[in-house]
């Protein structure tokens, strides 16, 4: 803020420094939380939106500015929002996620969300972090370059965002705490959507669509996010090739691909070029899920590309998306993913390692004496992390944490598994986890690296895991189990993808690595909703610098108490 207020002064006296004053912009947005009624597949329910609309506003901003969002809840579930992949340096109360760095909105109260957007640009998602809400409670952020600065990549005629999510018919909040007192796992969705509708359905053939309007002979950049609980999906445009420039945020080195992948909380710019004279082209956002025994949403969402000038009685040209199980699909997608690595946007891997931690994510079975469903058998579906099922606290983490509150949290959480064992073979005749809220500690500016291991319990799934706070680079990712002394050799320490979100793939590992610079107890976890109820998550507690600059602020006034 120091600069622009230089500036200003700047201005004051005359001097014409505009394109530099632009910069400093404070942006003021209100979102209302309110119930609206909502028609989709054919019958009407209630949902939590912002403002009355599904998906949400778009946030926009400029790389520099300050936002502030005043969240009023007028819903009658407590209420947080998160702003995913927004740093928050130094800003941990403006994070969102209930009871990690806030305690919740509740009914008729208000908190202002106040951070800077800093070093970021490019396309993020806000979501409702609490329970089950972020299922309708969601939309897109815009971060646009500095005013002046142009994109590292041919600029598009026009931008459009396409937001993936998924529709229950019955009530969310239901839903899951249906699945947490039973001990089975939660039912799936009717429907993907795509920017609100799921195109036309079997169950619903009248159901609409999203058109996206285009010219022949144009470029257009997609900002695709998924807001989806629980699927990871594949996104397609018939006889369209797309071109990836962006992802969670940063630049890659662009790449041309027919399918992208995105799991729900990450985010990917395509550029796509409408080489064809005139017609309408079928968009798919359909689901992939390598295991066969795990119940998933299966449906289709659907969305066509319109070129004007097209008839209306023109037939749509269809596409097929991939199977379900398509690894391959997915795989050639992800190893295609490399940072741009320029000069201006250099991909600063740490090359050493002061932390090497190794976590194992997947599922378990705990006793539960009150799960009498047949079907559960007096005990539940669990998920941890290095074994660890973490329990939610009654109040924030960083509140404990800033305030010296004993007794909320322990910072033992292992930075290895407890019990190895072949974490991909034959789980073991035991697979009860241990409960705790553990957060492991590290000191300001340490660096990590973080070897995520999915297990076989109960069944290999892909994890999604999301790092609040932090951007981290996918150095290596592989079937079966890490080999610590063989993988480690064959690290991209150069130009790795940089995110803030990954898919740990289904019976393998993935290899990241940040630096701990930003001050705050930081919340990870899989970002399959699912997963994080049943307790596939942890925080990271990285301890304040030297420096003031390097210092946790304190509170906002208004931060909610629990
Ligand atoms: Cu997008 Cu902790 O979440």
């Amino acid at each position: 803020m120091g600069s622009c207020w230089v500036r200003l002064i700047l201005l004051l006296l005359g001097v014409l420094v505009l394109p530099a004053i632009v910069e400093c912009r404070v942006r003021h947005y209100k979102f209302n939380v309110v119930t609206k009624n909502m028609t989709r597949l054919c019958s009407t329910k209630p949902i939590v939106t912002v403002n009355g609309k599904f998906p949400g506003p778009t946030l926009y901003a400029r790389e520099g500015d300050t936002v502030l969002v005043k969240v009023a809840n007028h819903v009658k579930y407590n209420v947080t929002i998160h702003w995913h992949g927004v740093r928050q340096l130094r800003t941990g109360w403006a994070d969102g996620p209930a009871y990690i760095t806030q305690c919740p909105i509740q009914t008729g109260q208000s908190f202002v969300y106040n951070f800077t957007i800093k070093g970021q640009r490019g396309t993020l998602l806000w979501h409702a972090h609490i329970q089950w809400l972020r299922a309708t409670l969601h939309g897109a952020i815009v971060i646009l370059p500095k005013r002046g600065v142009p994109y590292p990549f041919p600029k598009p005629n026009k931008e459009f965002v396409i937001i993936l999510a998924e529709w229950w018919k019955s009530d969310t909040e239901a839903v899951i705490n249906e699945a947490m007192s039973s001990g089975l796992a939660p039912n799936v969705s009717d429907a993907h959507t795509i920017n609100g509708h799921p195109g036309s359905v079997s169950a619903c053939p009248s159901e609409g669509s999203y058109t996206l309007p285009v010219e022949s002979g144009k470029t257009y950049l997609l900002r695709i996010v998924n807001a989806a609980l629980n699927e990871e999906l594949f996104f397609k445009i018939a006889q369209h090739n797309l071109t990836v420039v962006e992802v969670d945020a940063t630049y890659v080195k662009p790449f041309q691909t027919d399918t992208i992948l995105i799991t729900p909380g990450q985010t990917t710019n395509v550029l796509v070029t409408t080489d064809r004279n005139s017609g309408k082209y079928l968009i798919t956002a359909s689901t992939f899920m390598e295991t066969s025994i795990v119940a998933i949403d299966n449906v289709t969402a659907t969305a066509t590309v319109h070129y004007s000038g097209t008839l209306a009685s023109t037939p749509t040209m269809l596409t097929k998306p991939p199977p379900q199980n398509a690894s391959s699909v997915a795989n050639r997608f992800n190893n295609a993913l490399r940072s741009l690595d320029s000069k201006k946007y250099p991909a600063m891997v740490p090359k050493t390692v002061d932390h090497n931690l190794f976590f194992t994510v997947g599922l378990g079975v705990n006793p539960c004496p009150t799960c009498t469903a047949a079907a559960a058998n007096l005990s539940r579906v669990v998920a941890a992390v290095n074994n660890v099922t973490f329990v939610m606290p009654n109040i924030a983490l960083l509140q404990a944490h800033f305030f010296n509150i004993s007794g909320v949290f322990t910072t033992d959480f292992p930075g290895n598994p407890p019990t190895p064992f072949n974490y991909t073979g034959t789980p073991p005749a035991n697979m009860q986890t241990t409960n705790g809220t553990k957060v492991y500690r590290l000191p300001y500016n340490a660096t990590v690296q973080l070897v995520l291991q999915d297990t076989g319990i109960i069944a290999p799934e892909t994890h999604p895991v999301h790092l609040h706070g932090f951007n981290f680079f996918i150095v290596g990712r592989g079937l079966g189990n890490y080999n610590p002394k063989k993988d480690p050799k064959k690290f991209n320490l150069v130009d790795p993808v940089e995110r803030n979100t990954l898919g740990v793939p289904s019976g393998g590992w993935t290899a990241l690595r940040f630096r701990a610079d930003n001050p705050g107890v930081w919340f990870m976890h899989c970002h399959l909703e699912v997963h994080t109820s049943w307790g596939l998550k942890m925080a990271f507690l990285v301890d304040n610098g030297k420096r003031p600059s390097q210092t946790l602020l304190p509170p906002p006034s208004d931060l909610p108490q629990c």
